[in-house]
């Protein structure tokens, strides 16, 4: 982990304690008016987040190389529209109090337009703190006038981190809706679609109030990292928050992990089965510019992207777990059902699945598709693959 991430970690978890004795409990955000669904993200955003690879150390040169790499290598094609900065782009106000990028970016509107000039959108990160999770400027006392400077840019998405606000008020439920209904208002009003994404660990159920602050989506875990536990836990933790996602109002599990090194290519390919099944964001966190063909083919899994990206938006149910495999089902608009088989076990394992599992509309099923060999299987055969140790397969499953 780059060290500057570490840091900014430590930050989001010592901040509360310092900032509730330093300042006592007793300071409440006053109340804000419920901001109404935007309308934008009919379905789950689909993009790049600087976080996950470069942490601290992203610059504007970074950003303009992902953008170039994304309108070449098909992801463009494939729907990853989302170019976003996340925390460390910012820079001192001016005298009048607008936010100013720092050296690593200088010129943001000119990034924007780069990003644009791509056919891609732009976005960028704040935090309701003074200061952000990294310990940069944010938009505390500013929310209106920051929203009107991101919309002057050109920006696309704001991902709005509580973290840095920890110091400033108690972690309450009340504060935290306070504050993100505060800049979801700013944004409606900014005169540009921004896409508004709430980013804090899944506190006080933040998918039961989400809703009403204008957002589109909200983390529901504490921050991913690349590796097979956290990258598990926080996908199949989904599941019992699934009532609470769907067109417009995305659960949002963290970013992607896939190509960052510190997992197999099979624990990537599960990440984006089970991303594309839940269904969540896709927002990709690796370097596109040196990725290597595994991750590109894992990343630009057009069949799994579909299912991620069904108009319908219903959430995947866990149908059984027997031994180290779990089976996923998800319904799809067409009325094709998808199943997930994932082998959450250290050894290979064989699954096994008959059609009548499915229910009667799926006993004799027309077709049957293999969405990471890319090919039809036989279906007059029951399911029964060998899953390597933290591998997947899935099917998609057409009625007779
Ligand atoms: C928090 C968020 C991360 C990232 C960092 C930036 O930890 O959860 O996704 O945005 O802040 O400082």
């Amino acid at each position: 982990m780059p060290s500057f991430h570490r840091l900014a970690l430590l930050a989001c978890l010592a901040l509360p304690i310092a900032g509730h004795a330093a300042h006592g409990d007793d300071r409440s955000v006053p109340f804000e008016q419920p901001v109404p669904a935007s309308g934008l993200a009919a379905l789950p955003p689909m993009g790049w987040n600087s976080w996950n690879h470069f942490a601290g150390k992203v610059t504007a040169a970074d950003v303009r190389g992902m953008a170039d790499a994304m309108a070449t290598n098909g992801m463009r094609e494939a729907g990853y529209v989302y170019v976003n900065v996340d925390d460390t782009w910012e820079g001192e106000r001016d005298a009048d109090g607008n936010i100013q990028p720092n050296t690593k970016f200088g010129d943001m509107k000119a990034l924007a337009d780069y990003v644009h000039a791509k056919g891609l959108k732009f976005g960028l990160y704040s935090s309701p703190g003074a200061k952000t999770c990294a310990g940069f400027a944010g938009s505390f006392g500013h929310e209106k006038q920051d929203a009107r400077t991101y919309a002057a840019w050109g920006v696309d998405f704001l991902k709005y981190d509580y973290c840095g606000a920890r110091d400033q008020y108690p972690v309450t439920q009340a504060n935290q809706e306070a504050l993100f209904r505060r800049m979801g208002a700013a944004l409606r009003d900014a005169g540009r679609p921004i896409v508004y994404s709430l980013s804090q660990s899944g506190e006080f159920d933040i998918w039961t109030w989400g809703p009403k602050t204008g957002a589109s989506l909200w983390r529901t875990t504490p921050d991913i990292s690349d590796r097979w536990e956290s990258m598990i836990d926080r996908g199949f933790r989904q599941l019992d928050l699934a009532a609470w996602s769907g067109p417009g109002h995305w659960n949002d599990p963290d970013m992607l992990e896939i190509g960052n090194g510190g997992m197999t290519d099979d624990e990537y390919r599960t990440q984006m089965s089970l991303w594309s099944m839940l269904p969540a964001p896709l927002l990709a966190g690796n370097d596109l510019r040196t990725m290597d063909a595994a991750t590109r083919d894992i990343l630009l899994n057009r069949e799994l992207i579909a299912v991620d990206q069904d108009p319908a938006g219903r959430p995947a149910k866990r149908l059984r777990q027997e031994g180290s495999i779990d089976i996923l089902v998800r319904d799809m608009g067409d009325g094709s059902m998808v199943v997930g088989l994932f082998n959450r076990g250290e050894a290979s394992a064989a699954a096994h699945l008959a059609w009548n599992e499915l229910g009667s509309r799926f006993s004799a099923p027309t077709k049957v598709r293999d969405l990471w060999r890319h090919a039809d299987v036989d279906p007059g055969k029951p399911l029964a693959p060998v899953i390597p140790r933290h591998g997947v397969a899935v099917f998609r499953i057409y009625p007779g």
